[in-house]
């Protein structure tokens, strides 16, 4: 019987429980790194990057080779997927020859096509919309220096409507965190991103809260985030964003807002990250920042991810 492939193409593709299984599985690995090899050959994972990138090709191609595969970085300037060929066209030439495919893109329709064609597992390594990878790399982080996630407060402030946004709402519902989002009016997140964090959150107990005020968002927190003001692809807004009338202009987290969370609470950026901007230096170089534990954890949760969805899709582990 041939098993349906699965693919991560935004957070709430998993369970509850396979978001658990798989953040076990990172834990395991983290432990014994070369403990789980499932590629061998080396099979090839295309890792296709249509925009900027550091952690995420790193952390994949160590992803991949600790696997025992090897990761094949495809420029997408050069591949132009999209432009030069089809969507679904790259989606059944990569699918021939690899053993999954990687991909950073624009909207996230592109990536839903390019699995819609492919008949090996496709993860998103950021769109738009979402970046789901980021968010279980985030989940081992607070899960390592907490101990626990159901239950937690995690704060968000910042840009509401961007992919960091959208993926904490749901990857933090589905592990039964209380998500806050401080967010200003005209940056909400998507309404049907919002319900569908709700719906989870209804059931693994969790909990979903926009606002306004930063500092309601992060008072009494465990953990308090944020992420860039300018995502990858807005950089035509830097002006508007950055700028001296910056709506998000009191979302920087400085010592002060931290100091309404929680004593112990930590401070987690997706990275890279600007200083002076949505984060004082004294907060992401300060003791309650854990940047680094969490930039590192990107690889664990990519190795873990990747094994797993090859494991449900009907390939070994080994
Ligand atoms: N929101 C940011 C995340 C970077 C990892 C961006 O899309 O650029």
């Amino acid at each position: 019987m041939t098993a349906t492939v699965r693919h991560l193409l935004r957070d709430d593709d998993v369970t509850p429980q396979e978001q658990a299984e798989i953040l076990d599985r990172a834990a395991q690995i983290k432990a014994r790194p070369f403990s789980d090899r499932c590629l061998e050959g080396p099979e090839v994972v295309a890792v296709l990057f249509d925009k900027q990138t550091l952690r995420t090709q790193v952390s994949f191609a160590g992803a991949i080779a600790h696997l025992g595969g090897f990761p094949l970085v495809i420029d997408g300037k050069l591949a132009q997927v999209g432009v030069r060929e089809s969507i679904a066209d790259v989606a059944r030439v990569l699918t021939r020859e690899s053993r999954a495919i990687v991909w950073r893109t624009y909207g996230q329709e592109r990536i839903e096509e390019m699995a819609a064609h492919s008949s090996v597992p496709v993860i998103n390594a950021l769109t738009d919309e979402f970046h789901p990878c980021q968010i279980l790399a985030d989940l081992l982080t607070i899960k390592e220096h907490k101990g626990t996630l159901a239950g937690l407060t995690f704060a968000y402030v910042g840009d509401g409507a961007n992919n960091m946004s959208h993926s904490y709402l749901l990857g933090m519902a589905l592990s039964g965190l209380h998500v806050r989002i401080g967010t200003p009016a005209a940056y909400q997140p998507n309404a049907a991103v919002l319900a569908r964090a709700v719906e989870i959150a209804s059931g693994t107990g969790g909990s979903v809260t926009i606002v306004e005020d930063p500092g309601e968002a992060v008072t009494g927190a465990d953990v308090v985030a944020t992420d860039t003001w300018v995502s990858m692809g807005f950089e035509k807004e830097k002006e508007s964003r950055q700028g001296s009338a910056s709506p998000f202009a009191g979302y920087a987290v400085s010592s002060e807002l931290m100091a309404r969370a929680k004593s112990d609470a930590i401070f987690l950026h997706c990275l890279p990250a600007y200083r002076g901007f949505e984060v004082d230096a004294d907060v992401i170089d300060g003791p309650q920042s854990v940047v680094w534990d969490e930039s590192e954890n990107r690889l664990h949760a990519q190795k873990a991810v990747l094994s797993w969805l090859i494991e449900k899709s009907g390939g070994e582990r080994r």
